[in-house]
């Protein structure tokens, strides 16, 4: 099939219409940069969704997929294989986990933490302890219990029945948490940064009393850092910065670079709730993304890295304010390393889309999140000088949405 005898109609004809993809089709990248069916050049600061934390292609990766496919694909969970052993292992060493389970998506990752937290409260307490308490305006994926357990109800909406059993409570808020929590609580799940509720970080004295109250009500503590994960922030975790460690911690996304992988970590203690049959998937440790997976995590836990995706955030911010001297549209710039969020004014309030679109007119690929927020989740080696263009883009972009 040639890649010229498809187009964005086709996208209409035979997708399912859940997705409403930009006009242009990607057919190619290198690094920051993609080309488009007509060869026009992009800036790449979406990075697949804080997927392609090494750029597209990385040549390293290229070079790990080719030699893991030449060896072995898939083999399932009846027997296991030397990527994901040694996945795993890199994993243990780098992070607080003792166990790893492997998915291929966040979702899943996720499915199985909220599936294992019950487990264990019924395991070491009773059914009676299997309430989950998660904040407003998370997310945590697209299945049935992470939509219930994510914080936008626009996402429930038609799907009812839902699973039972869980409560939201405001972001960043200790005394709704403390009123809220009990012994019958299993689990307390949040993202450090919440990603697409509008890159809202968490303040750390607020982890450190989430921890605690968990604690007290011995219910687990669950991180998704499906967003944050694998140096996003700066440091290879979020949990990393802040002197607060969960008890669960969910990662996919920049772990593959692009090439699809979940993975849920956890304690000794708390593993074993998932004995012998207890959950499952059959893609789960594939070779070739654990391959893949292990390469990228062995590039990015690497000091250099990490401290530029720290320097590249400062670069980020500056470009965002010096554009924001001239038209004002930004109220506020906030996010950790490259997970960035621009949050428009009040008279931009809900017209986040339409920057995206002009600056995709202008060759940068952007994201939002939610109707108010621009937000950036780069490859975390962008060049400095795709940044700068990228910006000049955006600069561009935000002329034409405010001078129409
Ligand atoms: C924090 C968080 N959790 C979970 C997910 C779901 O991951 P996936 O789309 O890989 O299933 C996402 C995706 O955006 C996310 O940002």
């Amino acid at each position: 099939m040639s890649e010229y005898s498809v187009n964005r109609a086709t996208f209409d004809e035979v997708m399912v219409p859940n997705y409403a993809p930009q006009a242009m089709i990607p057919v190619r990248g290198k690094g920051s940069r993609i080309w488009d069916q007509e060869g026009h050049e992009y800036i790449d600061f979406a990075g697949g969704i804080a997927v392609n934390a090494l750029g597209h292609c990385h040549p390293q990766l290229v070079k790990a997929l080719k030699e893991q496919s030449e060896k072995l694909w898939h083999l399932s969970n009846v027997y296991t294989n030397e990527p994901a052993l040694a996945l795993a292992h890199r994993l243990t060493e780098i992070s607080f986990a003792e166990k790893v389970f492997f998915c291929n998506s966040g979702t899943e990752a996720n499915e199985a933490a909220f599936k294992l937290v019950r487990k264990y409260a019924f395991d070491h307490t009773g059914p009676e302890k299997h309430e989950i308490i998660s904040f407003k305006s998370s997310f945590h994926g697209r299945s049935l219990f992470a939509v219930t357990v994510g914080g936008q109800p626009k996402y429930c909406e038609g799907y009812a029945p839902v699973p039972a059993g869980v409560t939201h409570l405001p972001y960043n808020d200790l005394e709704a948490l403390k009123a809220a929590i009990s012994d019958k609580t299993c689990a307390v799940v949040l993202e450090p940064i919440q990603g697409e509720g509008g890159v809202i970080p968490a303040e750390t004295e607020f982890l450190k009393g989430v921890r605690a109250l968990c604690d007290e009500h011995n219910a687990l503590l669950v991180y998704d850092e499906v967003q944050t994960g694998v140096g996003r922030t700066g440091e290879f975790y979020a949990y990393m910065a802040t002197g607060v460690t969960p008890d669960i911690l969910t990662t996919a996304k920049s772990l593959g670079g692009g090439f699809p992988i979940g993975a849920m970590l956890t304690t000794d203690k708390v593993a074993k709730s998932f004995g012998f049959g207890s959950h499952g998937s059959t893609y789960g440790g594939n070779p070739l993304a654990c391959a893949v997976a292990l390469e990228a995590i062995n590039l990015i836990h690497n000091d250099q890295v990490l401290a530029n995706v720290s320097s590249k955030h400062e670069l980020f911010r500056s470009e965002l304010e010096r554009i924001n001297k001239t038209y004002g549209i930004f109220k506020e710039v906030r996010g950790r390393g490259l997970l960035i969020g621009a949050e428009l004014t009040e008279d931009w309030h809900g017209k986040a889309k339409d920057f995206l679109a002009a600056a995709a007119k202008e060759g940068l690929m952007m994201l939002v999140a939610g109707p108010n927020v621009l937000r950036m989740a780069p490859s975390l080696i962008i060049p400095d000088e795709d940044i700068r263009e990228g910006m000049a883009a955006l600069e561009r972009a935000v002329a034409k949405v405010v001078n129409q």
